[in-house]
């Protein structure tokens, strides 16, 4: 890609989650469009991979062994980020897990691991990056939320407000340093085909799901990866704070 068409280039990004899916994806994305990228996840063998992927096409990239449910290594991710890549303009907050159930009969670890992974890995991560960002006076902070976080419904109770947490906070954080130069944003999808519904634990929830994202055309992750990037290289002054994204085929 040519200095024309590298939108990113001389700029820093940090990706959560981006051992698969919309998390690789994002990272390819942003690396071709010249940023140099720091790629967190726990799957280590994964990272290897996609590290070798994004040199092999040029990128500069920084592999960080992230779990991001541990405060502490996420302020290390962003810390070493800064060190390693000479600063951060970009963090996308990627990494999530997606345990549907109903709320009768579940198993409560279920919810810990979604609240503590998509609510308190968001809010960790945004700690260990913002005050750095609005020192800069600019950064981009993006949050995968989902069509959960605006429509909840029957079995999905505590990815619903997992997700609506993020949401909540992400407009609140929009207001207290938009003003300062940093932008956030919220990327919304519905049915994307990647490893999300592996994870389901209730049978039942876990056969419907699978049922519901090969009944349609899914999205897939570089679709997403394409509106990430929307985000991101919008002119200073434009802030596009919202993007909800459905298969044309999701009626909900
Ligand atoms: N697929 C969809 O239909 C869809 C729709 C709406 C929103 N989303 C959101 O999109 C995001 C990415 O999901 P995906 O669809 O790409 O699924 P995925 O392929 O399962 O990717 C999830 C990523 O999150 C990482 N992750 C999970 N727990 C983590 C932890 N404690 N610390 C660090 N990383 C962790 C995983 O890496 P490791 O396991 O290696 O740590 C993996 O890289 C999630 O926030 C999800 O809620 C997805």
């Amino acid at each position: 890609m040519s200095a024309s068409t590298q939108p990113l280039a001389g700029k820093v990004a940090l990706v959560t989650g981006a051992s698969s899916g919309i998390g690789a994806a994002t990272a390819i994305a942003l690396a071709e469009a010249g940023a140099a990228v720091a790629i967190g996840a726990r799957r280590r063998d994964r990272l290897d991979a996609l590290a070798g992927t994004l040199r092999d096409g040029g990128a500069t990239v920084l592999q960080l062994d992230l779990d991001v449910t541990a405060e502490q290594a996420c302020t290390a991710a962003v810390a070493r980020t800064r060190d390693e890549l000479g600063g951060l303009d970009v963090l996308v907050n990627n990494a999530g897990v997606m345990l549907l159930g109903t709320i009768l009969g579940a198993d409560t670890e279920d919810w810990r691991r979604m609240i503590q992974t998509n609510v308190m890995g968001v809010m960790y991560m945004t700690a260990a990056a913002i005050e750095g960002m609005v020192e800069q006076g600019s950064g981009d902070i993006v949050n995968m939320s989902s069509v959960a976080g605006r429509q909840a419904r029957k079995g999905a109770g505590v990815y619903n407000a997992s997700k609506w947490a993020v949401n909540a906070f992400s407009e609140s954080l929009r207001q207290e340093v938009t003003g300062r130069g940093v932008r956030v944003g919220l990327v919304e999808p519905g049915a994307v085909a990647t490893e999300l519904t592996d994870h389901i634990t209730q049978p039942d929830a876990k056969a419907a799901s699978v049922q519901m994202y090969t009944s349609m055309r899914a999205l897939q992750a570089e679709d997403i990866a394409r509106a990430v990037l929307h985000l991101v290289t919008q002119p200073p002054h434009v802030a596009i704070n919202e993007v909800l994204i459905r298969p044309t085929d999701q009626e909900r």
